[in-house]
């Protein structure tokens, strides 16, 4: 199990779709999870029912995605917040997206269909900067990067971590 974790724009949906197809694995988006399990957007969801309502529908899916088979996760940048994840999180291979604050504004920035962003979006960063890290088992910057070498570099880092030959 590889789980992709990192700030809005890190670029965890497009790279874990590379990873996965490279390693011939399924691959899970848990917004998109949540999208269709509440059968409406995320920014929907946030604006009709709040972002507690938002966050009881990703641990439900999160940890779904996390006890199932073997697959490579992307995880919504808030869903760390969760306490019971550290343990599903043992049998995973996490792995940090890093970007840089201006990168990240950069590609998702103005973006309506994350709510998070409406709040302070640099207060936001440094506190889930500091989870990212303490998660962390690799981390591969992404900044300037394409989502092709970064998943590269995935497979080349999650091969040698786990013992055996890319
Ligand atoms: C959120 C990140 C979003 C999505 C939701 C809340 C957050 O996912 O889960 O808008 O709290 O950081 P991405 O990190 O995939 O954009």
């Amino acid at each position: 199990m590889i789980v992709l974790i990192g700030f809005m724009g890190a670029g965890k949906t497009s790279v874990g779709a590379l990873v996965a197809s490279k390693l011939g694995l399924p691959f899970l988006d848990t917004d998109a999870s949540v999208a269709t399990l509440a059968g409406r957007s995320i920014a929907e969801i946030f604006e009709r029912d709040g972002e507690g309502a938002f966050r009881a529908l990703e641990r439900e899916v999160v940890r779904d995605a996390l006890s199932g088979p073997d697959a490579v996760v992307a995880l919504g940048g808030g869903s760390l917040g969760d306490p019971a994840l550290s343990s599903l999180l043992d049998r995973a291979t996490v792995v940090h997206l890093d970007v840089s604050f201006t990168e990240a504004m950069g590609r998702v920035g103005g973006d309506a269909a994350r709510p998070m962003l409406q709040q302070d979006p640099e207060a936001l960063f440094a506190a889930r900067d500091a989870v990212y890290r303490k998660h962390a088992e690799v981390s591969v910057m992404t900044d300037g990067r394409p989502p092709e070498e970064i998943a590269d570099e995935i497979v080349r880092v999650v091969a040698e971590t786990s013992g055996s030959a890319p």
